[in-house]
């Protein structure tokens, strides 16, 4: 109320009209127009209202402080804002915003603007609040000269598009413009600080991807969250909600991104990411230490403390300083800046940019590193992967640290500290006489002295060492030798092998041991005696040789026992070749499928096993999800003990789009082709997983899923030959087809490979044909993740019991074979596969126009 004595007295009459008006307004407001939170004092401020007063726009002081006002329009049942003219510069009580034919303009009390918006072309007409909550400002002709929903700030609402290339950002509690964002690109919306992503809508648990076109746009609506392609006719991304008739999507200001909808009496919370605290990029200030439990709570890493006031966070203890970032244009004053160390973190302890962004650095030593940072003046730590020897930097602003919860991650955490006071101005520490050493801490301890003498060395020896440096650094890519060798630089490549040196090693590419989509692999020994496998790759247009080489260097730093190993490579001119550990069994195609003894129960569990393990690790195990695309026999690589390596991994990646289609296509086993790869819609991981299962079946079998069997049911051949039994009928039989139907009747030993004959029991059998029927499910999102498959292969997971419904379209197919056998009797045609054509038209025709279509292709098919 006290407010209100200060009503100056001018605007009394003007009160007294809105009284006597009933304040009720209308959707349009006209050019000289002026409104200030105390002309509307009656109506709290609001000025304009849609339509049917679903929203309306007002000048208010949201946080009840009386000197800060802004313009707002709020959504009236909620009282909630939706969106804020002047976030950034609040006005006072009596300060005005004026509707004019140039636009709106907020003043201060002075009458100098602080918020307006652009100059338009032709000149403002009106300014309409429309029912959806956007305000907008209209010509004379009733287009649309500016729009609050294209001007977005933490909020969109239910119908709202928020367009690529626009993002929200967050409003601090005292109401200015804080520094999490959320931005929408071609292809995810992602939470942002600082420009560091924290978090990404395709990684998240409840979000679907279901189409790979380029978003356009995110909206909500009654449906759920989704982002849009092809002008809003393709859902790329959705997170599926509860049906509501209102929700609002809000990147809140702790840096959640909340989707809530309105039920008329309050707010329910549907959706928050990341879920959790931690993950936030500042939620404990800078260099807190995050812990997740039930709530999260902030402490300060062994050896800082907590900072002062104005610094907040943690700061290292003992004379240390952190550095005051640069904006790495003058490198300068820190190069020569005498005492660089480096803080430990503790173990098993992260940060959020690690998971977004890749290390500047693979297979380096941490003290390259911690040079890397040392000459960068906006690097103000890094994290070290041990095993990888991988270099992430931490620039220009330090957020929180957490506790991480991945047993994989072997990331060391280095934060850079200066010794002495010199550029800190923060934490006037009054106690020199309490100085500490963090004796465990320091990696680098510079004892001043001690330091001056090894800094003059270093100078001194700096000047001389450049040109030795350079050496070292490309001893690391093998040897460099013709011109061919160009500038390029990929850090982390593994070893570069010249084509003369592979040419030797393979005896002029004489023994060939195998050959796949990507080409054909010959045995090799190296000088040192080491056997490899040389793969000459083919079915490749000369690809850019940095994209190659970036591909290299990603596939390079993927280890697991389950993945055969890239060792080196080998790029000159048109040539492109892969060297890889050698593989003493060969592929399990000729174990498994060939005349060599019989793979026993045991080793076939072992090789389902160590490949799911190897997949596993490919689609959540490494840094970059990887999916591998062609997982068949010809793919699981033996060595002694029959453990399983999965080979080829990551080279799908090496193709161009245009050869990508042409690799789908071009796949000789094609039994193994998940149903998604014909149908156009997204590929994930799951096509592995569908591929995973085939291979499953065959490993029960012993057979090719697709192989031709005779007629268990006619008349008992005694002949013996193949040539004499024109009696008896043969039948393509397709066995993931048999293998669902002995499912269902609970009949296992009737599936495995009958070498294996009483040497197998029917529950051994029945834990495989679960789990391969899990995978090869139609829809993707039944079937498991490979985590999942190792689980229940393992016997930690209860099997999954597949959906009958989602297995319906192997007998579509399996009736395909059937009939295809039968007309086609009597021909020994290797593998007629029909397989994806016939699939790719059980989508459009019914199954009696699929029948003659498969006819009709057996008619003209070659004989
Ligand atoms: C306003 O409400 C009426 C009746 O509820 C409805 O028919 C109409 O479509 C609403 N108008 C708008 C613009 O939503
Ligand atoms: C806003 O309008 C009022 C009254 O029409 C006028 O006195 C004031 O100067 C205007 N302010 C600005 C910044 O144009
Ligand atoms: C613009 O819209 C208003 C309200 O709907 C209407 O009264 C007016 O005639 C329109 N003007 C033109 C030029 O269409
Ligand atoms: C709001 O708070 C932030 C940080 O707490 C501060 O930097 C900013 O100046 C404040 N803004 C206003 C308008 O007080
Ligand atoms: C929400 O949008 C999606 C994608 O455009 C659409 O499929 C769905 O029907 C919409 N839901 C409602 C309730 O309008
Ligand atoms: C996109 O959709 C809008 C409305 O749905 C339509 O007006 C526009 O013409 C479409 N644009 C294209 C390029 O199809
Ligand atoms: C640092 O960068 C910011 C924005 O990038 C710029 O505004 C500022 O002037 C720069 N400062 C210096 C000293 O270069
Ligand atoms: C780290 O690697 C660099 C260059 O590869 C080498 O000069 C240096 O000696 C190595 N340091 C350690 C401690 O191994
Ligand atoms: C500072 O260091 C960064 C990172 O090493 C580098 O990109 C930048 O070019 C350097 N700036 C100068 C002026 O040397
Ligand atoms: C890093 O790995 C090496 C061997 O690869 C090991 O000896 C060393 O203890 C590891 N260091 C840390 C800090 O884990
Ligand atoms: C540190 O404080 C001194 C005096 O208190 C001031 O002259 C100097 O500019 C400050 N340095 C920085 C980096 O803020």
């Amino acid at each position: 109320m006290g407010s209100f004595l200060f009503i100056p007295t001018v605007f009394l009459p003007f009160l007294l009209f809105i009284l006597v008006s009933g304040g009720s307004f209308s959707e349009f407001i006209y050019p000289d127009f002026s409104a200030s939170y105390f002309h509307f004092i009656d109506n709290a401020g609001a000025f304009l209202s849609s339509r049917n007063g679903t929203f309306k726009a007002a000048i208010v002081n949201p946080d009840a402080n009386q000197h800060n006002f802004y313009l707002c329009i709020i959504h009236t049942a909620s009282n909630t804002i939706i969106w804020t003219a002047n976030r950034d510069a609040s006005i006072s009580a009596s300060a005005e915003m004026n509707l004019t034919a140039k636009g709106i303009s907020i003043s201060d009390d002075d009458g100098n603007p602080v918020w307006s918006t652009p100059q338009f072309k032709s000149s403002v007409s009106a300014l309409l609040l429309n029912e959806m909550g956007n305000l907008i400002l209209l010509d004379q002709f009733n287009h649309s000269l500016w729009e609050s929903f294209q001007n977005p700030r933490d909020t969109i609402v239910y119908g709202q598009h928020l367009p690529v290339g626009s993002f929200l950002s967050s409003t601090l509690s005292n109401f200015s413009t804080g520094d999490y964002k959320l931005v929408l690109s071609g292809s995810d919306a992602i939470l942002q600080w600082h420009g560091q992503t924290y978090w990404k809508l395709s990684m998240d648990t409840s979000a679907y991807t279901n189409s790979d076109a380029i978003v356009e746009y995110m909206a909500i609506n009654g449906t759920g969250l989704q982002l849009l392609g092809r002008n809003g006719t393709v859902v790329v991304i959705q997170v599926l909600l509860s049906p509501s008739d209102f929700r609002i999507a809000k990147l809140d200001s702790s840096g959640k991104f909340i989707v809530q909808s309105f039920s008329g009496t309050d707010w329910k919370q549907e959706f928050v990411a990341p879920t959790g605290d931690c993950q936030i990029p500042s939620v404990c200030g800078r260099l807190g230490l995050c812990t997740a439990s039930t709530t999260h709570s902030c402490s300060c890493p062994v050896n800082f403390l907590v900072g002062s006031q104005d610094t907040g966070g943690c700061v290292p203890s003992g004379s240390y300083s952190l550095p005051v970032p640069c904006n790495s244009t003058d490198n300068g004053s820190q190069l020569n800046s005498p005492a660089v160390s480096y803080f430990r973190l503790d173990y098993g302890t992260d940060y959020f940019s690690n998971i977004f962004f890749d290390p500047v650095r693979y297979g380096v030593n941490l003290s390259t590193c911690q040079d890397l940072c040392s000459k960068d003046c906006s690097c103000l730590g890094i994290f070290y992967g041990n095993s990888s020897g991988s270099c992430y930097t931490l620039k220009d602003v330090l957020g929180s640290i957490f506790v991480s919860e991945s047993a994989q991650n072997d990331r060391l955490g280095y934060i850079k500290a200066l010794v002495g006071s010199t550029p800190s101005n923060f934490s006037d520490n009054k106690n020199p006489s309490r100085k500490k050493f963090p004796v465990v801490a320091l990696v680098l301890l510079p004892f001043s002295g001690f330091f001056l003498l090894v800094a003059l060395g270093f100078l001194l020896w700096g000047r001389r060492g450049q040109s030795k440096k350079r050496d070292i650094k490309l001893g690391h890519f093998g040897s460099l030798s013709s011109g061919d060798m160009d500038a390029v630089y990929i850090p982390g490549l593994p070893r570069r092998f010249d084509l003369e040196e592979l040419e030797v090693a393979t005896d002029g590419f004489k023994t060939l041991i195998g050959s796949g989509g990507f080409g054909v692999v010959y045995k090799a020994v190296l000088p040192d005696k080491t056997v490899v496998a040389v793969k000459k790759i083919m079915n490749l247009g000369v690809q850019g040789k940095k994209d190659f080489c970036t591909e290299i260097a990603i596939i390079g730093n993927i280890h697991h026992a389950n993945l055969v190993k890239l060792k080196g490579f080998c790029a000159q001119g048109r040539q492109r070749l892969l060297v890889y550990e050698y593989m003493n069994r060969g592929s399990l195609d000729r174990s498994l499928f060939g005349t060599g003894p019989v793979l026993e129960w045991q080793e076939r569990l072992d090789i389902a096993l160590g490949t799911a393990r190897g997949l596993a690790y490919l689609h959540s195990g490494c840094e970059q999800k990887i999916i591998h695309c062609d997982v068949k026999p010809e793919n699981i690589l033996l060595h002694d003990q029959f453990q399983a390596k999965i080979s080829d991994f990551g080279l799908s990646k090496l193709l161009t789009p245009e050869q990508s289609s042409l690799f789908t296509t071009m796949r000789g086993t094609r039994g193994y082709l998940a149903p998604e790869w014909l149908t156009n819609s997204a590929i994930s991981e799951k096509a592995d997983v569908y591929s995973f299962g085939m291979v499953l079946l065959e490993l029960v079998s012993g057979r090719r899923n697709t192989l031709r069997l005779q007629s268990h049911s006619l008349n008992n051949s005694g002949s013996g030959g193949g040539q004499s039994s024109s009696s008896s009928v043969s039948l393509l039989v397709y066995f993931p087809l048999f293998a669902l139907e002995m499912h269902e009747q609970g009949r296992y030993l009737e599936l495995v490979d009958l070498r294996l004959e009483g040497r197998v029991t029917s529950e051994e059998v029945e834990k495989f044909v679960r789990v391969a029927l899990c995978c090869v499910q139609e829809d993707p999102t039944l079937r498991p993740s490979t985590n999942t498959v190792v689980g229940m292969l393992e016997g930690g997971i209860p099997l999954g019991q597949p959906n009958l419904e989602s297995l319906n379209f192997l007998r579509f197919i399996g009736r395909g074979f059937t009939e295809a056998s039968m007309i086609d009797e009597g021909t020994d045609q290797n593998e007629r596969v029909l397989y994806p054509e016939a699939y790719a038209s059980t989508a459009t025709m019914d199954s009696r126009t699929f029948f003659s279509y498969i006819s009709s292709q057996q008619v003209s098919g070659p004989r």
